[in-house]
């Protein structure tokens, strides 16, 4: 199929890319480029052996989006792009809904507008709100920030889209924590500015970026008081959704709605400690405060994903601490500009 990708060249949307490349789809990317770098396109294409034509412009156009699926054929779209940042989306909740839904919004428009039925929609375990433990994908959904909002909205504007036009067939894929990279070390995770997340935190701890971690807490009811979280190889995430967009071809419900998880928690100490054994030594770390907002256990019931999907995640922790170790040696300040 010829597939649409938003936000392509980003972390998960561009793991994403070359995994349908491989298995023989021809891609178009679109991106406005918020949190990505045209530099990536390259190592894409260098990846895939293929020309990737990239449209950039953002998606909350309506008429650059209609004039694209008026021009290019597109059979399916993979929807990545969209603001992510939970602290971010507190300070800028109207920049957050009308990117989000906006983009979304445009994009559906479009897709109706030129018979495209088929859409795998990148939504996140936050829609589970504060109670994510063993999550299962029938939990009512709720958010505590706008960014988990825009999620939630997001995937009732997609189910009211099915109710009134039965013909399309909708994924909605709630992420769990993606971490790792590419094992060729060329592509991975390249947060702008002091990373948010744990992972590339460590990462950049490690290659000498940042001076230590900062463990948000040790007094949480968990084994080692730290946070637990189910991280998940962004590769093995890429190929759920995959797996996915072939279900989209056979399901007989016009929406189906899956976790992306492994099932298992990993706390904050166990990671750091995963992560000194990529590198062969201990890294320096702090315990401060709890970050506001946090949860102390998070992680996924794939249950149905296995059934439904013929999807099951595979790689390890230490897979995912080796592979983003080996993106960060080779990429010590990210992607260049
Ligand atoms: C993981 C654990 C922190 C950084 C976020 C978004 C979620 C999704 C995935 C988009 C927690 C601890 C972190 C640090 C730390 N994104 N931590 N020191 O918060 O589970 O999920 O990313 O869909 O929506 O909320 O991921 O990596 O920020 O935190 O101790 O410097 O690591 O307290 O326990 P989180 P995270």
């Amino acid at each position: 199929m010829r597939v649409l990708v938003s936000g392509g060249t980003g972390y998960i949307g561009s793991h994403t890319v070359v995994q349908l490349v491989a298995a023989g789809h021809d891609v178009l990317i679109v991106d406005n480029f918020g949190n990505s770098k045209p530099s990536v396109v390259n190592r894409l294409e260098a990846l895939t052996g293929r020309h990737l034509p990239v449209h950039s412009f953002d998606l909350t156009d309506h008429d650059k989006t209609e004039h694209l699926f008026a021009n290019e054929p597109i059979d399916a779209v993979i929807h990545f792009a969209g603001l992510k940042a939970v602290g971010e989306s507190v300070e800028l909740p109207l920049e957050y809904y009308e990117n989000n839904l906006g983009s979304t919004f445009s994009l559906v428009r479009a897709m109706r507008r030129h018979g495209v039925t088929k859409l795998v929609f990148s939504s996140s375990a936050t829609v589970y709100g504060t109670d994510q433990e063993a999550a299962t994908e029938e939990r009512p959904t709720f958010a505590t920030n706008p960014y988990g909002w825009t999620k939630v909205m997001q995937e009732q504007i997609l189910r009211d889209v099915a109710v009134a036009d039965p013909s399309v067939r909708i994924a909605l894929l709630r992420y769990f924590n993606p971490i790792g990279a590419h094992a060729s070390g060329t592509i991975g995770e390249d947060p702008q500015g002091i990373p948010n997340n744990l992972v590339p935190f460590i990462a950049q701890v490690a290659v000498g970026r940042r001076e230590f971690l900062s463990v948000y807490g040790d007094d949480y009811p968990t084994p080692d008081g730290t946070g637990q979280r189910d991280y998940i190889h962004v590769e093995d995430l890429a190929a759920g959704h995959l797996a996915a967009l072939n279900r989209l071809g056979t399901m007989d419900e016009p929406v189906g709605t899956w976790n992306l998880g492994t099932g298992q928690g990993t706390s904050v100490l166990e990671m750091l400690h995963a992560f000194e054994r990529a590198v062969g030594r201990e890294l320096p770390y702090r315990v401060v405060d709890r970050r506001p907002g946090d949860v102390a256990v998070s992680y996924a019931d794939p249950a149905k994903a296995n059934r439904e999907l013929g999807w099951v995640a595979t790689r390890t922790i230490d897979d995912m601490c080796a592979d983003t170790w080996r993106w960060q040696q080779a990429n010590p300040t990210g992607y260049p500009d």
